[in-house]
């Protein structure tokens, strides 16, 4: 199976990254459910998941990924979670208990990865992306948007590829 992970700034936050230009949600989501009829899934903010929802076919699931909040001044409840959006993906064998879950807790912050930058995913969110899609050894997996190149490192580590910078197949 081929699936992917579309990892794009978050919608009206264009502005943490060098191209500074909001990518097109519409066309995305076109792309995502042409190419990836087996399975994709989506990170997005929670302020944005309304937005982006409507644009999504319907069956997608909603997970939450809490990251937990980085404290500071607010006048509302500080952000701690992210959702991601999730579409298909290979259902899992019914003889054994299932142990993934469509909630994760863990810390967001990877300040040690070489060219770590802002939207960075952790290795545990990674590999809880691939679990949820119920993607295996033999897969292919494209991460949309690479960033620090994390996200493909933990798919490497997963589906025990080689060790390789950037998967290049999404050129
Ligand atoms: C949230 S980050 C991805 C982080 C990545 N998942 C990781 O773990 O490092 C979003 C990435 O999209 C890139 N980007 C920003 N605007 C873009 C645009 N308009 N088109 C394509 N890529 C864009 C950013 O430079 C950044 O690398």
């Amino acid at each position: 199976m081929t699936f992917a992970y579309a990892d794009p700034p978050y919608p009206g936050k264009a502005g943490y990254y060098p191209e500074n230009t909001e990518v097109d949600h519409v066309s995305l989501l076109e792309k995502l459910q042409n190419k990836y009829p087996d399975g994709w899934a989506l990170s997005t903010s929670s302020a944005a998941l309304r937005d982006v929802l409507e644009l999504c076919p319907p069956g997608v699931r909603v997970c939450a990924w809490f990251k937990g909040p980085r404290p500071t001044r607010s006048r509302r409840a500080l952000t701690s979670w992210e959702p991601v959006i999730v579409a298909g993906g290979r259902p899992y064998p019914v003889n054994a208990v299932c142990n993934v879950a469509d909630g994760l807790i863990a810390q967001g912050r990877f300040h040690a990865f070489p060219g770590a930058m802002i939207g960075m995913k952790p290795p545990a969110f990674a590999e809880w992306i691939f679990k949820i899609l119920g993607a295996v050894r033999g897969d292919t997996f494209h991460d949309l948007f690479p960033g620090s190149g994390a996200v493909t490192l933990a798919w490497n580590r997963y589906a025990g590829v080689a060790p390789a910078g950037r998967d290049d197949t999404t050129k």
